[in-house]
């Protein structure tokens, strides 16, 4: 459990965190990342009264991820945000072990968040995969984002097909045609990785509609579905666990992409096409979507890869992760593409023009975008002094060394190279490549040192650099 009484009670011990967090050179400038200790998945993204609000997995007390609650940031305008106190703690039987992912739906101007409850039983050895944990899917209302009404129980492991482990969580709504349909991911017994259809009237009561499985198995757990819909197609988000790795595809333990998904909502049959993945850098997991009032289908992912083998060193300064920055999600000839939001081009200045590939007169920051006509000339880039972007022979690569703390190289193979946009912070790098066809993101610890900008190819490239100011973030009240 962690309760609001005993978050309170650890309040001294929590600022010096924050205060510690705060000094460090690696602290973020224009992301959204924990005051202090663990954060993991964007949560209940929604927006009200145009108050966007973000919540996200949060283990206040610890950077190394202990007991899961709701963190909870606002904002109106993607440049000032306000901390809140946190928004669920795991203060009842249902959620014992942790608040987990889930998603917020908007309805009548009243928010309605579900979320999976985790219970894990310590009474004996258990595998945890088929006995000894409950998944409940739970719901709470809210009227501005900020209270909630009590917990109510919504599904539980009785309530998933008997052909599923105990592995069933993170809730995601939608609607079509006046029926509430919400999607959870789930590993089945045998047939590993897949995500369940629930029904609905009325937001509250659901019953089991059917369960989505690939053609061929595809690995064995599908954490946080997410399936949207953009001009007229359907698409079924989704991070798979346990998906053989490739050497230029599928590079990290596991995986975040979306399969276009055609489903005949009257006569509840549908065709799951080809997995696609999202990003290709180290650090991309469990992103979460929402349609904003101005009908934006906006995303944040965690920057960060669950059971990585490599790290973060910020853990001593007792923070680790942050989120990305928030991107629009387009449907471009049946594909989704990534744009870094709209809103985001406040934060630039100094734009300077760099001319024959001379980066000496820049300043001296890795807080800065990049946008780049590369009219798929090949190129070396460096980053930060130890950090390459190459493009050869129709291949990009992501070069990290030690500041990349285990991070080594990551690859996209592509057929042409027209243009490249990128995001640097402190300890962050976003890709977006060919108008956010893919993307690459990436954590990096790396000190700032002059010059740590350059690159040589043989002629000169169109290459638009911006400084990029800090978001302003406000403490909790
Ligand atoms: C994804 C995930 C979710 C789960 C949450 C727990 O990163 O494992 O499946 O709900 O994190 O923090």
């Amino acid at each position: 459990m962690l309760t609001k009484q005993e978050y309170d009670q650890n309040k001294d011990s929590r600022m010096k965190m924050v205060a510690r967090a705060k000094q460090d050179p690696m602290h973020l400038s224009y992301h959204l990342m924990p005051p202090a200790g663990w954060l993991n998945d964007p949560n209940g993204l929604c927006e009200l009264d145009g108050v966007y609000h973000i919540y996200y997995q949060y283990s206040p007390l610890d950077a190394n991820m202990a007991q899961k609650i709701w963190g909870h940031y606002t904002t109106t305008d993607f440049i000032t945000y306000q901390e809140h106190e946190p928004f669920l703690y795991a203060d009842d039987a249902m959620d014992a072990d942790g608040v987990y992912s889930g998603s917020c739906y908007k309805h009548n101007n009243e928010l309605y968040f579900y979320y999976t409850g985790n219970v894990k039983y310590k009474d004996k050895e258990y595998d945890y995969i088929n006995e000894g944990r409950e998944h409940n899917t739970i719901l709470v209302t809210s009227k501005d984002g900020y209270k909630h009404s009590s917990k109510q129980l919504i599904l539980s492991n009785d309530d998933y097909p008997q052909t599923m482990t105990k592995h069933v969580r993170d809730p995601k709504i939608f609607a079509i045609d006046g029926i509430y349909y919400m999607v959870l991911g789930a590993r089945d017994k045998d047939k590993g990785g897949c995500c369940l259809v629930y029904k609905s009237t009325d937001l509250e009561h659901f019953s089991y509609y059917n369960t989505i499985y690939p053609q061929n198995n595809f690995g064995y757990m599908w954490e946080c579905p997410d399936l949207i819909e953009l001009d007229n197609s359907k698409f079924l988000i989704c991070c798979p666990q346990g998906v053989e790795q490739q050497p230029h595809a599928m590079q990290n333990v596991y995986q975040n992409g979306y399969f276009s998904l055609e489903y005949d909502f009257a006569h509840n049959t549908y065709n799951l096409g080809e997995f696609i993945e999202l990003d290709y850098g180290f650090d991309f997991y469990a992103p979460q979507t929402f349609i904003d009032d101005n009908n934006r289908t906006i995303m944040w992912g965690w920057m960060g890869m669950p059971d990585a083998s490599y790290t973060n060193p910020t853990t001593k300064n007792d923070w680790q992760h942050c989120l990305t920055i928030p991107r629009e999600i387009i449907n471009q000839c049946g594909k989704l593409y990534q744009r870094p939001l709209k809103e985001l081009e406040q934060l630039r200045k100094n734009h300077i023009q760099v001319k024959n590939n001379d980066f000496s007169t820049l300043p001296n920051t890795h807080c800065y975008e990049i946008i780049m006509e590369v009219n798929n000339q090949e190129f070396e880039m460096h980053l930060r002094s130890d950090v390459t972007l190459t493009y050869k022979d129709n291949l990009l690569t992501l070069s990290l060394g030690t500041s990349g703390y285990g991070r080594d190289k990551r690859y996209l193979e592509l057929t042409n190279l027209d243009n490249l946009q990128i995001f640097s912070d402190t300890s962050s790098i976003e890709i977006f490549i060919n108008d956010g066809a893919y993307t690459m993101s990436t954590r990096v610890y790396a000190q700032l040192t002059t010059n740590d900008l350059s690159i040589t190819t043989p002629s000169s490239l169109s290459i638009d650099y911006y400084e990029l100011q800090p978001i302003i973030v406000k403490g909790e009240a």
